[in-house]
Order: C-alpha cells, then sequence, then structure tokens
C-alpha cells in the first residue's frame, strides 16, 4: 500500500488481518513511527485493534523504503491523495504520477498496479504510459480498483462491501485480484469485472449520485419546512420504493467530507475537458454551497436577528460522526459567520477540540456536553455523535428558556416541546 491516508491504511491493516503480509509505505517519517509504536494517526473505530494484533504477527510492516516494498510485493496499490487542485475544480495528481515514476525503477518482475485513490477517467491510461516500457515486457499490469470506504464505517465496509470493482482487461491480474478478494466477496457481496475507465468512472458516480440524493432531500426538507410536513415521513415513504432506496436521504446539513465535495467538483471538470456537461451534479454543488449560507441564517432568525452576544453551542463539528475529520465540515462555514456577527459559541465533539477555531476569540471547546451547554441560549445539533442522542437539556442548560436547533433531526420534537423546550429541526 503506497500512502498510509485514510484508504490505504484501512485496506492495509483489512488485508493483513485476511492474511496476507502487507507493507504500508509512506514518506512522512513521523507517521511511519506512529505506526511502528502502534498508534494509528486517524480517528476509525476498530482500526486500532486489528492493527497491533497484525502488526504483532508480523504481517503488516510500515516502512518508508519505498524499494523493499515494492520488490517483495506482488500487488501495489496507490492510495495517495487525490485533492482538488489550488486552482481550479480538477483532481491533483501529482502524488499518483509521482509514485509511478519512483515505482517503475523496482519493477523487476511480474506486478499489478492498482489504483485505488480516487483518480479521474482516463488515469490508468496515463500511469500505462509511465510504465510503458515494462507493460511491453509484460511485467505490469495497471489496474483500477475504487474504494467505498466510509468514515467512521471503514472496517465494517472492508469486510462487508456492497462490492469489489476491478477495472482491468487482464485476465490474470483478474484472476489474482478474485483470489485476493475471495475471503470478502464469499460473504455476499459482488465482483465485478469491468473496463479500467470503468472502474474509474464508476467511483465519481456513486458519489456523485450519493450527493445528489443529499441534496434532493435536503431542497424537498425546505419545501417540508413551509407546508408543515415531516421530512422524515417523506423519507422513510419514499425509501420503501426499492427503486429508491431509504439510505443517504436523511436530511441535515451540507455534505462534507473529503470524498463528495472533491468528487463532485472531480466529475464535473473531467466531464467538460470531454465537452460533456453534467448539468445536474452542477446543480447539487451550488445547492449545497447554498445550504450553509440557508441554515446558518436560519439560526440567525431562530435568535431573531439578535447574534451579538448570544450564547450558542454547537454539538458535534466534525462533518458526520466517528470521526475527527473536519475537511468541508458545515460547521466551518457557520461558526465564523455567526462568531463575526458577534455571538459567543461553545463547542463539545466527542473528538476533541479543533485547531479550525482556534484564531476565533469567543468560540470555546468544552470538555463535556454539561459544560457546553451551561447557560445556552441556543444549542445546535450540528453531528449525529450517538452521545448526542438522550441529553437531558433542562439539566445541563440550568435556565429556563433556550432554543434547540436539531440539524440532524435525532430528537422526537413532540417529546422535547412536552417538555416546555422550543425546538427547530430540519423541515419539520
Ligand atoms: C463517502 C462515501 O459514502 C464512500 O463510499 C466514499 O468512499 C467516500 O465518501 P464519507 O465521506 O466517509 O464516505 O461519508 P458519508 O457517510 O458518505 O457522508 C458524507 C456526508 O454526507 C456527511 O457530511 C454526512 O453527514 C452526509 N449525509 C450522509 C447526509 O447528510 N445525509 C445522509 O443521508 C447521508
Amino acid at each position: 500500500m503506497i500512502g498510509t491516508g485514510y484508504v490505504g491504511l484501512v485496506s492495509g491493516v483489512c488485508f493483513s488481518d485476511l492474511g496476507n503480509t502487507v507493507y504500508c509505505v509512506d514518506k512522512d517519517k513521523k507517521k511511519i513511527n506512529l505506526l511502528n509504536s502502534g498508534k494509528v494517526p486517524i480517528y476509525e473505530p476498530g482500526l486500532e485493534e486489528i492493527l497491533k494484533k497484525n502488526f504483532k504477527q508480523k504481517r503488516l510492516i510500515f516502512t518508508t523504503d519505498l524499494k523493499s516494498a515494492v520488490t517483495s510485493s506482488d500487488i501495489i496499490f496507490i492510495c495517495v491523495g487525490t485533492p482538488t487542485k489550488k486552482k481550479g475544480n480538477s483532481a491533483d495528481l501529482k502524488y499518483v504520477f509521482q509514485v509511478a515514476n519512483e515505482i517503475k525503477k523496482y519493477i523487476k518482475k511480474y506486478k499489478i498496479v492498482i489504483t485505488k485513490s480516487t483518480v479521474p477517467i482516463t488515469t490508468g491510461d496515463k500511469i500505462e504510459k509511465v510504465l510503458l516500457n515494462l507493460k511491453r515486457k509484460k511485467l505490469v499490469d495497471i489496474v483500477s480498483n475504487p474504494e467505498f470506504l466510509r468514515e467512521g464505517e471503514a472496517i465494517r465496509d472492508f469486510i462487508y462491501p456492497d462490492r469489489v470493482v476491478i477495472g482491468t482487461d487482464s485476465n490474470k491480474a483478474n484472476k489474482i485480484l478474485k483470489s485476493l478478494y475471495l475471503p470478502i466477496i464469499k460473504k455476499t457481496s459482488r465482483y465485478f469485472n469491468t473496463s479500467r475507465r470503468g472502474a474509474e468512472l464508476i467511483k465519481y458516480a456513486s458519489n456523485a449520485f450519493l450527493a445528489t440524493k443529499i441534496s434532493y432531500i435536503n431542497e424537498l426538507a425546505n419545501l417540508c419546512e413551509k407546508t408543515e410536513v415531516d421530512i422524515k415521513d417523506v423519507s422513510f415513504g419514499m425509501g420503501l420504493d426499492q427503486r429508491i432506496g431509504d439510505r443517504f436521504l436523511r436530511a441535515g446539513p451540507a455534505y462534507g467530507g473529503s470524498c463528495f465535495p472533491k468528487d463532485t467538483r472531480a466529475i464535473v471538470d473531467t466531464a467538460n475537458n470531454f465537452k460533456t456537461n453534467l448539468s445536474i451534479v452542477k446543480s447539487v454543488i451550488k445547492s449545497n454551497d447554498q445550504r450553509k449560507l440557508l441554515l446558518t441564517k436560519r439560526v440567525e432568525k431562530l435568535l431573531k436577528g439578535k447574534i451579538k452576544n448570544k450564547n450558542i453551542t454547537f454539538l458535534g463539528v466534525t462533518f458526520k460522526p466517528n470521526t475527527d475529520d473536519m475537511r468541508e465540515a458545515s460547521s466551518l462555514y457557520m461558526i465564523p459567520q455567526l462568531h463575526k456577527k458577534g455571538a459567543k459559541i461553545k463547542y463539545f465533539d466527542p473528538s476533541g477540540l479543533k485547531k479550525d477555531f482556534s484564531s476565533l476569540k469567543n468560540v470555546k471547546f468544552c470538555k463535556d456536553i454539561s459544560s457546553a451547554c451551561l447557560k445556552s441560549d441556543l444549542i445546535i445539533i450540528h453531528t449525529e455523535w450517538n452521545e448526542f442522542k438522550l441529553i437531558n437539556f433542562k439539566k445541563v442548560v440550568k435556565k429556563n428558556k433556550f432554543i434547540i436547533y436539531d440539524m440532524r433531526n435525532i430528537y422526537t420534537p413532540s417529546k422535547i416541546t412536552n417538555s416546555g423546550i422550543k425546538y427547530f429541526g430540519i423541515g419539520r
């Protein structure tokens, strides 16, 4: 595994747990030292235990030595980052090509080189050009095997994926990869062999579709708010239709994370390069951006426009629960905006303090729910961590009048309003 970021580390650890010897390579010495001391640099439930077990059994090797890792391996997964370029919307592939150029020197016998990072359609073709000499000598096959892991659920997603997609027209590579994935695909999931370009596109198409589903339900939630319909009922009723499915129909703040925002931008960019207008995905990106503004305005409205010196509590600031990841979290927009308007903000997140807010004078991290909620005027449930689901608000706020804005609809409105608390949700 080249790159010990989210995808590389989780996949590496899980592959070793299936009995393979896995070399996890990274240029970052600090990270490798940390991993060699049995610590995990990312927050992912369950990962540390599996890592330690396989590390002890010497099936998992963390190293900065790319040469020895490549020469010792039959299969090479490229798992480096593909962030959005600083200028424009396309995915920055410089790390992917750096890896391709480096490994080229060390391949002396047949190996499969796989992109697991999310890469735009035709990236495999470009890697093949870099490795053309080796390809001609039949020393490599370049394959696309996109990863569909969700943060916070990564181990389960790896062991029980809905599908394993392998993009290659090489029978040899396909056979080897099928046997690598056999322990996983035995358990109900599907193994799908398609073209390399097809596999590359499946990944982007899937993420853009899921983002579309979320934006769709979020816009419907706006309509529900005006028509006194509960969006949860709408999601449930829609989801009963198996053609639609009930997952990813939870209305909430703008979607965030390391994938949806980046991948929707990148697929539009790729399509533009091929002179194809993905107007639906373009609208989704716009709708999601506007949602951050819309919900911030709603917060102001709940406080009747009087933000200055109001005590606002954020419960959860990450883009989703069970992760410490702040990438493109909507709190990154909301908190500075409300702070600018004079609000005094306290926040608690089970994954700890966030340096993103450290320069904001009146934004304070609290070590628990009670201290974050004490004397608050407005409590915003921004991320649906489990520990926020059964709070006795009156007890922790210690104040008569306060408002709850449940952006994840984790509470039943009547239960809260019956206890005399003002409650607002999303689309209800
Ligand atoms: C996503 C894809 O699900 C995964 O397959 C891919 O490999 C990487 O990108 P991830 O970013 O970890 O995974 O999180 P996900 O659970 O998909 O949530 C993304 C965002 O959508 C979060 O902000 C989440 O809160 C939001 N979301 C999700 C909703 O608002 N409503 C939903 O119904 C589902």
